[in-house]
């Protein structure tokens, strides 16, 4: 069991013990570390309810646990805190059950079917910043939903059905272009072009509508084209997720919507929730207590042309069959909130979730240094092909400071280990909710809360641990903490089961940065502070291996769900 659990039920049962309710017994980390480790407040509303002295409940909570060995101390502390700290002993004896257990002391939780929805991409654009950090996190998320046991159904829902596609066909044809005539490279110049000119351009507009109701109807012609610009855009798309190390089960897209989109519609219809309005087809998704107007949700335009609303609405539907998920998460930009608020309600309203829950993970945005979404030197959308490459480049750079031999080869390898890093790290450590200033030297340097910070930590451990072995030292017996920087390290571990349940509950890999960057600082400090190989004390010795043996499984496991890969030197 984690160990907050394991505290609040020892606490919880002397506040029941003493004849108050046990949910006052919850443990919190201290949020004075140099008073406790842990603490509970529970004394201060149990005083409450009960109209008595705080400090005076707290007294006598406090006294039943004095004799549990498992504390060094419980103190009471003005108006009513019990603070606790943790005996030697115990510490020892946790980080051996950690390492004796294979998820780490997790505790088992129920199975839940979750699809997640990342990445996002879209046929025929590039990808751009915004899609790297669906990417990242959303995959993070699959991983750590995965760890903690569950079943993950990771879907890149394309967007390979709206009006880019329309779009970029009659440009196509405007400029004589045919299937065989373009490149990926090119599609990323002919959707800006044919955007604009739409905007400027009524009877163009016009066309790529017509074009995209075309395709969504099965035109022939268009179903081969678009099936080609698919394979185009996907093969280029493939190579930037490789890189990334960003993996999907399914790469379904909106079009595979399409054949439940009837469906849909005729429940909809049966449900008497369709109304005409201007010659399309919306649903009223208002409720009496909105404070904010909500205005219907647009099913069908006039055209006839599905849209990304109702193309979502098949593809819950298609969930729902195939894979029955207790939770659908999206991950995607805040600026998408307002679409899922309508299409979570709508689909309720028709009854298609069932007891699937929905839920929108939304994020923010990458801004430059000036404080506005990333850009190119010009001005433009950066494309994340091209940020992969500058991260790379510049990690590259790095990299070829080392004076460990490497040859061509595995120099482009750990350059991309260390650029990966840099940006997933510099990305994720902020809550996804949160905006973030990219600061590529910042992400990329080996010192602060970056990413090569995490993985040099990493790679010096294994490194300490490979040279025991070559000397013939193996771990041993975990012994009590004899140090404040022994004890500290041997206090942080056993937090890692709370933190992965933290980032579960909150669906927010920030959590799991947090707690490796005071790992890795809480190890830096031991390593400083002590000898490991060359301890004299065998008995101490064989016992700081073990606890360097269970920092690298524990960090090892944290930086896999936060898909950091660890070089083999640095
Ligand atoms: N293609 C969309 C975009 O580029 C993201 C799709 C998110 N998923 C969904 N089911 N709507 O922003």
């Amino acid at each position: 069991m984690n160990i907050l659990s394991v505290l609040t039920q020892a606490v919880s049962a002397a506040f029941a013990e003493r004849g108050y309710d046990a949910s006052y017994g919850a443990v919190t980390v201290s949020n004075r570390p140099d008073l406790c480790h842990f603490q509970c407040n529970g004394a201060l509303p149990a005083a409450k309810a009960c109209k008595k002295n705080p400090l005076a409940i707290a007294g006598e909570v406090a006294e039943l646990l004095q004799n549990d060995d498992r504390f060094a101390s419980v103190e009471t502390a003005p108006p009513g805190f019990i603070n606790l700290r943790l005996s030697d002993a115990y510490l020892a004896s946790l980080a051996k059950a950690m390492a004796a257990d294979e998820r780490l002391r997790l505790p088992l939780m129920e199975q839940k079917t979750i699809v997640i929805d990342y990445g996002g991409p879209n046929t025929a654009k590039p990808l751009h910043v915004g899609h790297l950090r669906s990417a990242i996190i959303g995959e993070s998320l699959c991983r750590l939903a995965r760890f903690l046991g569950h079943k993950v159904v990771g879907d890149i829902h394309m967007g390979d059905w709206g009006l880019q596609m329309g779009l970029v066909f009659a440009e196509m044809e405007a400029r004589g272009l045919g299937a065989d005539d373009v490149t990926a490279d090119d599609l990323t110049e002919i959707y800006p072009a044919a955007s604009a000119k739409a905007k400027a351009d009524p009877a163009f507009a016009e066309k790529a509508a017509a074009r995209t109701a075309g395709l969504q109807r099965g035109d022939a012609e268009l179903r081969a084209l678009w099936k080609k610009l698919r394979d185009l855009s996907v093969d280029d798309q493939k190579r930037s997720y490789d890189i990334l190390g960003v993996s999907f089960d399914y790469w379904y897209g909106e079009s595979d919507a399409e054949p439940y989109v009837p469906r849909v519609m005729d429940i909809l219809r049966r449900g008497g929730l369709l109304r005409e309005s201007d010659g399309a087809l919306v649903v009223d998704v208002a409720l009496p207590e909105d404070k904010e107007p909500m205005p219907p949700m647009l099913i069908q335009k006039s055209n006839g042309a599905d849209i990304y609303g109702t193309t979502d609405l098949g593809t819950l539907l298609q969930r729902k069959e195939d894979f029955d998920p207790d939770e659908i998460w999206y991950v995607t930009d805040n600026r998408q909130s307002f679409h899922f608020k309508q299409l979570f309600r709508c689909a309720k309203l028709a009854g298609l979730p069932g007891k699937t829950e929905c839920l929108h993970l939304p994020f923010g945005t990458m801004n430059g240094k000036d404080g506005k979404p990333y850009k190119t030197r010009e001005g433009g959308v950066m494309r994340l092909s091209d940020l992969i490459e500058t991260v790379t480049e510049n990690a590259l750079r790095k990299v070829s400071e080392s004076d460990i031999p490497m040859t061509g080869e595995e120099r482009a390898e750990a350059a991309r280990k260390l650029g990966m890093a840099a940006l997933k790290v510099g990305d994720m450590q902020n809550h996804r909710t949160k905006d973030y200033i990219f600061d590529m030297e910042r992400f990329l340097s080996s010192e602060g809360k970056t990413g090569p910070y995490l993985q040099y930590t990493a790679v010096r451990i294994r490194s300490v641990l490979a040279k025991a072995k070559d000397a013939g030292f193996a771990a041993g017996e975990l012994l009590p903490p004899e140090t404040d920087a022994e004890r500290d390290l041997l206090l942080a571990l056993p937090l890692v089961p709370d933190a992965l349940l933290r980032a579960f509950a909150d669906k927010a890999p920030s959590v799991l940065c947090e707690i490796l960057f005071d790992i890795a600082g809480r190890f830096n400090r031991f390593y400083f502070e002590h000898k490991v190989i060359q301890c004299p004390d065998g008995a101490l010795r064989a016992s700081r291996l073990a606890l360097l043996e269970l920092t690298d499984r524990v960090l090892t496991a944290l930086l896999d769900i936060l898909g950091v890969e660890i070089p083999s030197h640095m």
